[in-house]
């Protein structure tokens, strides 16, 4: 069997189409969305999402704002430049990157994100109002994660749903939207003793741990749904997933590919999580 291939650039694509009109019907009453993005120092790979989302912003007609800082930069400038943009009218969704530099303390910066503007979904009160079942804004992973199961009407009621990784960007949030869906969620980690075991009674199989490939054909049930997150650059330069795609494409019934597959998907719900804040702004 060869698994149906899930693809994030297409779905993605007739999403956007739709934000355009939204972002559209903002601008006309006054409103365009914009979206600020703040990078600390110079990961290559945090380098490479921050453009990806610059651009997706133009290609919906939202403003965008990039703010890049040295990797020595002090917290107060960032801190500073936070409250600057929370003040900010014109300005409706605030994303830090991460990780940032060792001399800041993560959560910190994320709480002083106003929550009415945490389009990533990380400040503790958005987090705290997705536990209960009343998100605010989703993360964007895990939210587009859940566009691409009912893109395909995966059945969630009482499937067995196991995610391979215990992120707050993606693991955590991942099993609560998987929970609210009535899935029985299995979250397995590092310290996971027989990691196969639970792989292979997984319905629906999302891997995100950062490690290329981890996840083989063998440790598929036979027709499950695969869901990769992972994004890994080999050794030739090529990315790829923590699937292994060719061996777990012989036994799934349907797969994530990287890239092209979440990838796309996350950006795509940022871009959806900045129109609801602007919109939010005029009570529509
Ligand atoms: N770093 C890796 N993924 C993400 C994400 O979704 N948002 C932010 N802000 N940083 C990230």
């Amino acid at each position: 069997m060869t698994a149906k291939i899930l693809d994030g650039n297409v779905l993605s694509t007739r999403l956007r189409e739709a934000l355009r009109i939204r972002t559209s019907e903002l601008t006309v009453q006054g409103c365009q969305p914009g979206l600020a993005v703040i990078l600390v120092g110079s990961d290559p790979a945090s380098q490479v999402y921050v453009r990806n989302k610059i651009k997706a912003c133009e290609t919906v007609g939202l403003l965008s704002e990039k703010y890049e800082y040295p990797a020595d930069t002090r917290p107060e400038v960032v801190f500073h430049r936070i409250a600057a943009l929370n003040n900010d009218p014109s300005i409706h969704g605030i994303l830090v990157q991460l990780p940032l530099p060792p001399q800041f303390d993560a959560d910190a910066v994320l709480a002083a994100i106003s929550p009415e503007k945490d389009v990533d979904g990380f400040h503790a009160e958005n987090v705290g109002a997705l536990m209960q079942g009343q998100p605010h804004f989703i993360p964007c992973t895990p939210y587009g994660v859940m566009q691409m199961l009912k893109s395909e009407n995966v059945n969630l009621r009482g499937a067995e749903a196991v995610i391979v990784g215990r992120s707050n960007i993606v693991g955590k949030p991942m099993a609560m939207l998987l929970l609210g869906a009535s899935a029985t969620v299995t979250v397995c980690h590092s310290q996971t003793r027989d990691l196969a075991l639970h792989t292979r009674r997984a319905d629906v199989l999302v891997a995100a741990v950062g490690r290329a490939k981890m996840i083989t054909g063998d440790m598929i049930k036979p027709g499950a749904t695969v869901i990769d997150v992972g994004i890994n650059r080999q050794a030739d330069g090529k990315l790829c997933g923590d699937v292994d795609f060719e061996t777990a494409k012989e036994v799934a019934g349907l797969i994530t590919p990287v890239p092209g597959g979440v990838g796309p998907m996350t950006i795509t719900m940022l871009l959806t999580n900045a129109i609801e804040a602007a919109e939010r702004t005029i009570g529509k």
